[in-house]
């Protein structure tokens, strides 16, 4: 067995974090759609910006055990633009998937809802969020939250078809 541990994080290289690009909306910030700038509207959401967003935390993603970093960007409804990216775990199951860090962001910069998502991997291509996460965007965004998928843009509902949720809940007791 090899006595030593992975050096984190494997995002990419130290050295490069000094070399960050500008992009249109920081954590923070606030996006006004727009069809300026090239990107694609789809669903009158700016896209790219989602994605860049997206490909900078992905390349902030602390994936030294699976090499398998993950970014992800979200449009939320007043405006804001939330993010996240894979923080993994010497206790493998404990790994945070991208989506945990965007959701936490989410509520810890005054909630809302999720109105389009953007996740993508190490090659900067949209890539489907696992299982558990599709139920973190239900949750947070609803079956009318868009994510772009490698078929295209796609509501919520396209890749979580009769998905369970707090509607569910609310047959047995009303929510508190
Ligand atoms: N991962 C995410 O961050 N989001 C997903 O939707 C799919 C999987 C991460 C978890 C783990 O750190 C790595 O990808 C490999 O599964």
């Amino acid at each position: 067995m090899p006595s030593s541990r992975p050096t984190p994080p494997t995002g990419r290289p130290a050295d490069e974090h000094h070399d960050e690009p500008t992009y249109a909306a920081g954590p923070g910030e606030r996006h006004t759609p727009s069809r300026a700038g090239g990107g694609d509207d789809s669903g009158g959401v700016d896209w790219e910006m989602l994605r860049l967003r997206a490909v900078e935390l992905m390349e902030r993603a602390y994936a030294p055990y699976s090499h398998f970093p993950v970014g992800v960007a979200g449009l939320v409804d007043d405006g804001r633009v939330v993010s996240g990216c894979n923080v993994e775990n010497a206790a493998y199951g404990v790994a945070l998937c991208a989506e945990c860090g965007m959701v936490s962001e989410l509520h810890a910069t005054g909630g809302g809802r999720l109105t389009a998502v953007y996740c993508v991997g190490a090659d900067g291509l949209p890539l489907m969020a696992c299982g558990r996460c599709r139920q973190l965007l239900w949750e947070n965004g609803g079956p009318t939250c868009l994510v772009m998928t490698p078929e295209g843009v796609l509501p919520l509902s396209a890749v979580l078809p009769q998905a369970f949720g707090p509607d569910n809940l609310a047959l047995v007791s009303p929510p508190v």
